[in-house]
């Protein structure tokens, strides 16, 4: 698979099968995105797989956390600014109907942020869960670090057959997250990772983008 093709099949996958992905497939992917890149090599990323047993311990835990309506342990960092406006409000908007549309949850559900957390507590029945800390010590500029970090997983995930689902919304239950991997106080969650082999004959989804000469501009070109 070239990087184009993994760039462009690398979705949001919300259905994974229960396929086991074995310890050699993730060894060889973790070592490998040891390559991703970090302002002056800092490397601030923190990682912990998790699967079998203490999966699906965490998965039980953060479910029952999420059907009881419990609103999630005090955020270390905002998952979106508060005052998030256009066009950043526009594509918020698109995605979340785009998305809870392939999920089958209506708009006007009530019981749509209970669906929604326990679906992603239970890692959208993900084998494996990558979860990446971040020293609390650091700032923005490793915080982005971590970013390409993950990127760089999830596209050899792709080389390897695999899919993944980036997920914030463990930040919602990362006391709970912190009490299965044992991540010091030191730590801060910043995203986990679903990882697995997707569901068959579940539909995709492939999420709109905004055009690139939205974001992007040619200077001297
Ligand atoms: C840092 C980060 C956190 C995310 N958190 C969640 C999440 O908690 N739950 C979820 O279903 N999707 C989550 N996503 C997936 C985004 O919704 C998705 O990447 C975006 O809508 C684009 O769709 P695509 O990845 O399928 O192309 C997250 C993505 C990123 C990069």
């Amino acid at each position: 698979m070239d990087v184009y093709e993994a760039v462009d099949s690398r979705r949001a996958v919300r259905a994974f099968s229960d396929e086991p992905v074995s310890k050699e497939v993730l060894e060889r992917v973790l070592a490998a995105a040891t390559r991703a890149p970090s302002s002056g090599n800092l490397q601030p990323w923190h990682v912990y797989v998790v699967t079998g047993e203490p999966l699906a311990e965490l998965k039980r835990r953060a479910t029952a956390r999420a059907l009881a309506g419990d609103p999630g342990d005090e955020r270390e960092y905002p998952m979106y600014p508060a005052d998030l406006t256009s066009p950043y409000l526009d594509r918020f908007s698109a995605a979340a109907a785009q998305r809870y549309n392939a999920l089958g949850i209506e708009r006007g559900d009530p019981d749509r942020p209970t669906k929604i957390a326990a679906l992603n507590s239970a890692a959208f029945g993900a084998p494996v869960m990558v979860f990446c800390y971040v020293d609390r010590t650091m700032g923005p500029g490793q915080w982005g670090d971590a970013g390409m970090y993950l990127q760089t997983v999830m596209l050899l995930l792709r080389a390897e057959g695999l899919h993944s689902c980036p997920q914030v919304m463990w930040t919602m239950y990362r006391k709970t997250v912190s009490q299965i991997v044992g991540a010091d106080d030191g730590l801060v969650l910043f995203c986990g990772v679903a990882v697995g082999f997707e569901k068959e004959g579940v539909p995709r989804l492939r999420t709109g983008r905004a055009d690139m000469t939205e974001t992007v501009s040619f200077i001297g070109v």
